[in-house]
């Protein structure tokens, strides 16, 4: 029998979030090498350990102004409802595979993953400008550099945390994976993980006929 697709994301948005998802990569090998010793060698991911300290801000930005962007795009499908709370507080069901709720475009797991991403490219960003030597820094008192450094080190072993959990996900629930590859997820899929999406695609179809 021939699979019923629906799109999910066009090729703007797949192209938008892998080249987020590229830039956190090396952004948190690197990030790791410069922070722990052990990690040193990870540097290589830029050629030598000087062309990582001087690439690695600037890729920051790349993945800042790529995440704003998809910020942009997705803000409005990340309020968290009444649904979503019923979906939250029966999560241990969820994870033996009933899905709970009448969902919409995300969960109440992806939500708080949204905002929680969110959060973490903020502190990053402003941090990250601050502690950024020769460009910046120096017009920063050294306490303030200090408290940045923390901050920037703990949002990103959050964020690193945070997308450990979102690809854990995104392979975990059979299909989710395609729509970020090919852009389409199957109506099956749709109508149990996502109900309420699912409608409204079809309404918007019908509408368009
Ligand atoms: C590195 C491997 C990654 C994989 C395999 C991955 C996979 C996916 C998949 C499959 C989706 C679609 C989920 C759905 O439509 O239900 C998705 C959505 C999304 N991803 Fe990723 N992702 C990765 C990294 C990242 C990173 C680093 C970020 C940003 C920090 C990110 C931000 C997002 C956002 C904002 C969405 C939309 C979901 C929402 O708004 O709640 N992803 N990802």
């Amino acid at each position: 029998m021939k699979e019923k697709l629906i799109r999910r994301y066009n090729a703007a948005e797949r192209v938008n979030h892998w080249i987020v998802a590229v830039c956190f990569i090396v952004l948190a090998i690197s990030g790791l090498a410069f922070f722990y010793p052990a990690f040193f060698w990870l540097t290589g991911v830029f050629g030598t350990p000087q062309l990582a300290r001087i690439v690695h801000p600037f890729v920051g930005v790349v993945m800042f102004v790529g995440f704003f962007v998809q910020f942009l795009r997705y803000w409005h499908h990340n309020f968290i409802d009444r649904e979503d709370v019923k979906w939250m507080k029966s999560v241990k069901e969820v994870l033996s595979g009933h899905e709970v709720g009448d969902i919409g475009k995300y969960n109440g797991g992806q939500k708080g993953m949204f905002w929680m991403m969110t959060l973490c490219m903020l502190g990053l960003f402003s941090t990250g400008v601050v502690i950024w030597r020769p460009y910046f820094a120096q017009y920063f008192p050294i306490d303030l550099i200090r408290v940045a450094l923390f901050v920037h080190a703990w949002a990103a072993l959050a964020l690193i945390a945070g997308i450990i959990i979102h690809v854990y996900a995104a392979i975990w629930v059979r299909g989710t994976i395609r729509a970020m590859v090919e852009g389409v997820v199957t109506e099956a899929w749709a109508k149990k993980h996502h109900p309420r999406w699912f409608r409204e695609v079809k309404a918007r179809q019908e509408q368009e006929k």
